[in-house]
């Protein structure tokens, strides 16, 4: 009895002193974006919705978005169902069912979306984020938007993102920063990392561990990491600050942003000597970033509007590119201002 009477009480004192704190200070907006964290947040489980619609589509999207080589890869029977390019599944990144913190989680990702990206400078829903991911990280074609797969991963990306406010900022969302350092990626010392702490998992060449064999549609035990069976280079993972941020705070396996074990400079050069392997190309990429002077200072594909080397895009140093990028930011927010500012009064 008394157990569950003193929670009550405290919650209700504590619920006192909130509301005392409040009414001193000014008021809350309550349209601004709510904040939620990730970091302690309880990882949600299809098995315990019933079997209805929703639930047999979230079940399906979560077993499409762990196992989805089994399902539209590029080696399932059914060859109108072959959407990917490679075996990879999307938690091969979006670790633990896709609500790893900082492992690019889609919890949140319903409540974030549609959301203005720079790659088509243009407004985005989630399906076509996901189509995104089908496209590069996946090396495929977009799932058409009425598909039982489309809308069995809207709903597991949407029964993840229970909870949490639209329009919410979310610790843990996407990749945790890193400093990158002030020089070029040494890439041969990425190369030394690689053997010493990835190439056990991921295969001397890359190549990753199949759980079967060739062809079986069996999807990998360890993903590869570049070659024929890997992400594009349109992905966000061919992104050298992307992959080291991912690296540093995910990989090798087992670690997370509080246990990680490379350094910022360990994780850039592993990333380095990752990047500069051969892997699929994506056709058109120069469509991508039409504004321009939002492209990213990583995307290591031309053109390259800032006058400095497709080099120093692939491997860096970024630091000073990062300065141009704000230089051309602010430039573009001027113009902005001036197109919208009312004409000169005479
Ligand atoms: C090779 C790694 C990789 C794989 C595999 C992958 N993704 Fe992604 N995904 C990324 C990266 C990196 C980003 C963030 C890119 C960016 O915006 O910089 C991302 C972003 C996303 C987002 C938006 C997340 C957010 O917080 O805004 C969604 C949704 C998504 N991916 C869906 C998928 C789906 C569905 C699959 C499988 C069909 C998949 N991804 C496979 C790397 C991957
Ligand atoms: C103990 C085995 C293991 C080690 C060691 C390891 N990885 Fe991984 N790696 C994995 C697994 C497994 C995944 C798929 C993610 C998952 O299932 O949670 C993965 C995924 C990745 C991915 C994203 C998926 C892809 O195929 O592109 C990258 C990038 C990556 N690892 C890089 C590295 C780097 C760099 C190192 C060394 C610093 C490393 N890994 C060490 C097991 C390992």
């Amino acid at each position: 009895m008394n157990r569950t009477h003193i929670p009550g009480l405290l919650l209700a004192a504590a619920l006192a002193v909130g509301s005392q704190a409040q009414a001193q200070t000014s008021p809350v907006n309550p349209l601004a974006p709510a904040k939620v964290s990730l970091l302690d947040r309880p990882q949600p489980n299809v098995d315990s919705l019933p079997d209805d619609e929703y639930g047999r589509l979230a079940r399906y999207g979560h077993e499409l978005t762990t196992r989805t080589f089994a399902h539209i890869g590029p080696e399932v029977k059914d060859d109108r169902k072959r959407f990917a390019g490679n075996n990879l599944a999307c938690t091969s990144c979006h670790q633990e069912n896709a609500t790893k913190p900082y492992a690019i989680p889609w919890v949140g990702v319903t409540s974030t979306f549609p959301q203005y990206r720079g790659r088509e400078d243009a407004l985005s829903t989630v399906e076509e984020r996901v189509n995104g991911c089908m496209e590069r990280s996946m090396n495929g074609k977009p799932l058409p938007l009425d598909s039982t797969e489309m809308k069995a991963f809207t709903t597991y990306i949407h029964f993840v993102s229970r909870g949490i406010p639209v329009g919410a900022e979310i610790e843990g969302s996407a990749t945790k920063a890193v400093k990158l350092p002030n020089r070029r990626a040494d890439v041969a010392a990425g190369e030394a990392i690689f053997k010493a702490q990835c190439q056990v998992c991921h295969g001397e060449n890359g190549e990753g561990r199949r759980v079967g064999t060739l062809g079986d549609a069996q999807g990998y035990v360890f993903p590869p990491l570049w070659g024929k069976d890997s992400f594009n280079n349109g992905a966000g993972m061919n992104r050298i600050i992307t992959a080291t941020r991912f690296i540093r705070h995910n990989m090798p396996q087992g670690v997370n942003h509080t246990t990680a074990i490379l350094t910022d400079d360990e994780a850039f050069d592993v990333a380095a000597y990752m990047l500069s392997q051969p892997r699929p190309l994506k056709a058109n990429l120069e469509k991508d970033f039409p504004a321009r002077w939002n492209k990213p200072i990583d995307a290591a594909f031309p053109p390259y509007v800032d006058g400095a080397p497709a080099d120093q895009h692939k491997y860096g140093p970024f630091p000073p590119l990062a300065e141009k990028a704000r230089e051309l930011a602010a430039r573009h927010a001027e113009e902005v201002k001036a197109k919208q500012a009312p004409p000169a009064a005479k």
